[in-house]
């Protein structure tokens, strides 16, 4: 904590860092009327109020409290903060790449020091356990040591004599104003996917973190700024609908990475391109494990329950389907024993093994899916509906589900369910299994359970899927490869983060460079 409290002192009235003395946990401001927080704009390097007259409530999943309130940020805030990362982009943009990396370098460590405050922001607004909201902070905190790290990423190519007299030159050069639009449920992780890179490359950032989890990305920008990012190269606005269509339409932005529902990716995509925008979407999916007899049965029905009930399954890698393959369907009552065993409770309680879901309607979605479930001719092995936490009465827990005896007809197989609910298909052969999962519109991830290494390589090249884990359930690759989700599970033509998350940011350009008797002359080609 040492140093960020040194860097932080300068800035002490716009930011009281929270502490147990100090529930403050957003830049609050001296001259607010209300006793509930209010979410700061970021914009050209300070945190101001909104002057919005529309504010949403912020709440504690756990108990349905009012935490804090964000602004949906007025027109002309948001043209101040779009206004803000086209003036500083220039300067950002000629800033030597060894300085900005110094940057990222130093952001890295904040990051780190601060990390368990992060995951308290986390898990207050977001409701995951204390764990998985530090896992959440430290898959993000990967990708900015790989921003670190960006140079050899950055170089261009060249050619010599590609005629008698001329010489060939491609440069990788950013793209100017970029945007984000992040989802609820990792609050750290995704936006730090998406303005480090960005930024490092040289371009500046406009970011809209979730309306319902917006305390992670406050603090995030409060540790860049004390990394030395300059005024103005962050930005942060709040809102809905109407910031997503402003960052949609607006001329000045170059870029746009989007992380969330299909419905609100396809229309980002769609409205973004219409508009010149490259855009990336990262959206729904239906990750299906495939369960071989010959597997590690120990292992396997470990990590399954992990993969299944994790973060309460409010992610787009939960392993959310399982289709055992021939005798492995025995193992299903020892799969429902072990769910069984999973504490759940407030994410902030020692032992919570999954915390609520992030709103009442959440719920109430996860419970009328399981009961199609049900409707449909389902089983429910394990059923998570009637679960109540004791001192939490009020928040929005569901306990781990299992659902057997499903065909993909089903709604509970055809929807992405978004809860602790894990839905279970059987199949006499592999072949059968593959069949089902690459007839499912979702492409994000899957995984093989085997031992067979044979199997397992059938599996891998059969399956049509952008990333396959064998005996690993969550597939999610390090941040040097990029994130490639398939078919609807992804729209754009980059992925995220890896090399082609810096093409999504940078533009190519070529100039000949042409040797004269008068010297060089840049010609552009
Ligand atoms: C896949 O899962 C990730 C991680 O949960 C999520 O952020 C992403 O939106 C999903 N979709 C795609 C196409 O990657
Ligand atoms: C699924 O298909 C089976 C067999 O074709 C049919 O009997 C059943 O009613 C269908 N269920 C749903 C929910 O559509």
């Amino acid at each position: 904590m040492a140093a960020l409290v040194l860097a932080a002192a300068g800035r002490a009235r716009i930011l009281q860092l929270a502490s147990k003395a100090n529930p403050t946990w957003y830049p609050v401001s001296s001259f607010s009327s209300s006793s509930v927080p209010t979410v700061k704009l970021f914009i050209d390097g300070k945190f101001v109020e909104s002057r919005s007259d529309k504010w949403i409530d912020i709440h504690n999943p756990a108990t349905n409290e009012v935490i804090g309130r964000v602004p949906q940020s007025t027109k002309a805030e948001m043209d101040a903060a779009v206004a803000a990362c086209k003036r500083s982009f220039p300067t950002w943009a000629d800033t030597s790449i060894l300085s900005r990396q110094q940057i990222f370098l130093r952001y890295q460590q904040l990051i780190k020091e601060n990390l368990k405050e992060i995951a308290r922001l986390i898990t207050l607004e977001q409701g995951k356990t204390l764990a998985d909201a530090e896992g959440d902070v430290f898959r993000g905190l990967q990708v900015v040591e790989h921003a670190c790290s960006v140079t050899s990423l950055m170089l261009g190519e060249t050619m010599p004599s590609i005629t008698k007299d001329m010489d060939l030159y491609s440069y990788r050069l950013p793209l100017g104003v970029c945007a984000g639009i992040a989802p609820f449920n990792f609050p750290a992780m995704i936006p730090l996917w998406m303005f480090p890179m960005a930024m490092v490359c040289g371009n500046t950032f406009l970011m809209k973190p979730s309306e319902r989890v917006p305390g992670a990305t406050m603090l995030l920008a409060k540790l860049l700024q004390d990394s030395g990012a300059p005024d103005g190269t962050l930005n942060i606005i709040h809102g809905q609908h109407e910031a997503v269509n402003f960052i949609c339409d607006h001329p000045d932005i170059k870029a746009i990475s989007f992380v969330g529902s299909n419905q609100a990716g396809e229309y980002i995509f769609e409205r973004g391109s219409r508009h010149g925008k490259r855009v990336q979407a990262n959206m729904g999916a239906k990750n299906h494990g495939v369960i071989m007899p010959d597997a590690n049965k120990e292992n396997t029905l470990n990590q399954l329950v992990g993969a299944a009930f994790g973060a309460a399954g409010q992610r787009c890698m939960a392993l959310s389907t399982a289709i055992l393959v021939g005798e492995a369907k025995k193992w299903l009552p020892e799969l429902v024993e072990r769910a069984k065993k999973l504490r759940v409770n407030a994410g902030d309680q020692p032992g919570a093994d999954l915390g609520p879901l992030i709103t009442p309607q959440a719920k109430e979605r996860v419970c009328n899916l399981i009961d199609s479930g049900t409707k449909e001719g389902a089983s429910i092995l394990l059923d998570g509906r009637k679960i109540k936490v004791k001192g939490y009465e009020n928040g929005n827990f569901v306990g781990p589900t299992i659902i057997s005896n499903v065909k993909p007809n089903m709604t509970c197989y055809k929807e992405e369910i978004f809860g602790p609910v894990l839905v279970v298909l059987e199949t006499e052969t592999l072949d059968e299994a593959i069949k089902i999962v690459n007839d499912n519109p979702y492409g994000n991830g899957t995984a093989i359970f085997t031992t067979n290494g044979a199997t397992a390589r059938k599996y891998s090249h059969l399956v049509d899927v952008g990333q396959v884990g064998v005996n690993v359930p969550i597939p999610v690759p390090l941040p040097m490869f990029s994130f490639t989700g398939s078919r609807s599970s992804f729209r754009g033509d980059t992925n995220f983060y890896g090399k082609q998350q810096v093409t999504h940011i940078i533009k190519q350009e070529q100039h000949g460079i042409l040797s004269s008797s008068n010297g060089l002359h840049h010609s552009p080609n």
